[in-house]
Parts: structure tokens; C-alpha cells; sequence
């Protein structure tokens, strides 16, 4: 079933002579893991507060056309508490999301205005430090910790809601690679349980072979959404939108050139290994199989 699903969404704010957003038909399939991308100031916060409600609800604006729903209900329509209770949003800037003093007061602060008994709040808090693996750090000052960890405490905070739908934005892009690794973990840990995320990133390379579905956008128009596979089959696409692919992809792209065709696109080391050596004839998949 689909999560979110936009028909000919435009938007327009106040004060900008352009279409934030123009003609945007998209859908995010339940308990996926969902890529936006795109150029500098193509649209993709935009988007994500219009899948989000955060449009119109948080953020007036001049022009609002076409219609998004969250699982078949019309954001537009539905009042905001009423959709808070079902998502979760991780905003671009997120040390403004930190307010307690440790990481446990961050991760409980939002359950506090539950009324849940104290052994829920308990169990609660333990599941959600052990998902973002910051166990260890239950009592630190979320403002010591290593941005990768920062960002897990917020995430962690959200969590604790049980949202079914995540909104991120560039949750990895302040991170160094191994806090960006640890982020996605959480996230893919995240899809595994049901739960439907979608985040925006511009650097993608590593992240793009572990999503289910790339949606790009570019001035405010959709135009590419599909696998990322069938993203990187176009070396063309990649450039276009100056967003990075992974080494494997580029080294596949760059055979071709030379008039060596793989039988597909690799995403990872792994993948172009098994489709280089079936090229060849030799033992790739089939063939060890056998
Ligand atoms: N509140 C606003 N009022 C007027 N124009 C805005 C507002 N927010 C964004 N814009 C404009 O809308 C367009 C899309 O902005 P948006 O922030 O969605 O892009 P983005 O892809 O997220 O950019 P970035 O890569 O910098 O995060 C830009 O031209 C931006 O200047
Ligand atoms: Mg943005």
C-alpha cells in the first residue's frame, strides 16, 4: 500500500517569483526506504514539508495546487496533531531538535506529555537507545557527543513516538563517513520493522545502493523516480543533476565506453565483481552455482 502519494502538486511562496514545486506526481510504497535528491535548491526541502504537511500547515503558502495523502488521507484536509500522530520529521538543522540535558531526556521528552505509566516510559527508552545503539551514552550531554551521534539522539527522540512514516532531512550530510554509516544503519534497521522512511540528501553515492527508490528533483520538477539501478543506468541523468555515483558505477560506465558491456549496472564491489567475471566467462553466479 502506498505511504504518501502526490497528484499534480504545485507550490508557490510568497515573496519568489518561481513554482517551488511544478507538477509533481509522485507515490512511496509502505515500509520502503526512499531517496530524494537533486541540485541546490531544486525543491527537495520543499518537498519534503509538503509530503510531511509541514505545507500547509507550519508554512503559509501563496499557491497550493493538486493534493498530497498520507496513507489515503488528504494532508491538506486532515488537521496536523491528527498526522503528527503518524510521522516523524527530522529537520535540516537539527541541534535546534536537542533539548534535554542528556540523551535520555532528549530521547523521553516528547512521551512526557503521554501520561504513559513510568514502566512503559522505561521500556520505551531502552528499545529506542538500543535501535540507535546509544546505549552507552544514556546519561552523556547530547552537545558532547560526535555529530553522527547527535543525530541519532534526534532521530532517537522521534522514534520514541512510534511514527509509522519518517521525514529526514540531510540527516548524514554534516557527518563524517562513519557517522553517516551509523545514520544509515538506523535507518535501514528502521525499514526492516515496517516503518516507511524518506530522506533527502545530495551526497548520495553511499547511500543510494541500500534505498528502494530515488525520486530527483530538478527546479522543482520531478524527474527521474525509480531504483537506483535503473538511476545509474544513465550516465547522463548522473551528470545532470552533478550528484555522485558510487566508484562501481563509474568504472561500469567507463568499460562501456571501452566496448566492454556488463550485463547490468553494480552498485556495489560485490555486484560488479559477479558481473565483470560472468562477462568473461568466468565463474560469476551462475557458474559457482553449478
Ligand atoms: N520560505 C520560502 N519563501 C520563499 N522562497 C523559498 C522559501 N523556501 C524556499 N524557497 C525557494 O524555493 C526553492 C526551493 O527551495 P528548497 O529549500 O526546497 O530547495 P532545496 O533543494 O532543499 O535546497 P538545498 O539544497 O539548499 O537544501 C529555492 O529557490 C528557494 O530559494
Ligand atoms: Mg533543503
Amino acid at each position: 500500500m502506498e505511504a504518501v502519494k502526490t497528484n499534480h502538486l504545485t507550490i508557490k511562496y510568497y515573496a519568489s517569483q518561481d513554482y517551488a514545486l511544478r507538477d509533481v506526481s509522485l507515490s512511496v510504497d509502505e515500509g520502503t526506504l526512499n531517496l530524494i535528491t537533486g541540485p541546490s535548491s531544486s525543491g527537495k526541502t520543499t518537498l519534503l514539508y509538503a509530503l510531511s504537511g509541514v505545507i500547509p500547515h507550519c508554512v503559509d503558502v501563496e499557491s497550493y495546487e493538486g493534493s498530497v495523502e498520507i496513507k489515503g488521507k488528504k494532508v491538506s484536509e486532515t488537521p496536523f496533531p491528527e498526522l503528527v500522530s503518524e510521522i516523524g520529521i527530522l529537520l535540516q538543522n537539527p541541534t535546534s531538535q536537542i533539548f534535554g540535558m542528556t540523551v535520555e531526556e532528549d530521547i523521553v521528552f516528547g512521551l512526557e506529555n503521554l501520561c504513559l505509566d513510568r514502566r512503559e516510559m522505561d521500556r520505551i527508552l531502552e528499545e529506542t537507545l538500543e535501535l540507535v545503539g546509544l546505549r552507552e551514552h544514556r546519561f552523556d550531554d547530547p552537545n558532547s557527543l560526535s555529530g553522527g551521534e547527535r543525530q541519532r539522539t534526534v532521530i532517537g527522540s522521534i522514534l520514541a513516538m512510534n511514527p509509522k512514516i519518517l521525514f529526514l532531512d540531510e540527516p548524514t550530510s554534516n557527518l563524517d563517513p562513519a557517522g553517516a554509516r551509523e545514520v544509515l544503519k538506523t535507518l535501514y534497521r528502521l525499514k526492516g520493522m515496517g516503518k516507511t522512511v524518506i530522506l533527502v540528501e545530495r551526497k548520495i553515492e553511499h547511500i543510494a545502493p541500500f534505498v528502494d527508490k530515488i525520486i530527483a528533483v530538478d527546479q522543482g520538477r520531478i524527474v527521474f523516480q525509480g531504483t537506483p539501478r535503473e538511476f545509474y543506468s544513465d550516465p547522463q541523468r548522473i551528470a545532470s543533476l552533478g550528484v555522485n555515483a558510487p566508484q562501481v558505477v563509474l568504472l561500469a560506465h567507463r568499460l562501456k565506453g571501452m566496448g566492454v558491456h556488463l550485463e547490468g549496472i553494480p552498485l556495489t564491489l560485490e555486484e560488479f565483481r559477479e558481473l565483470y567475471l560472468r562477462r568473461r566467462g568466468g565463474r560469476g553466479v551462475e557458474g559457482r552455482r553449478g
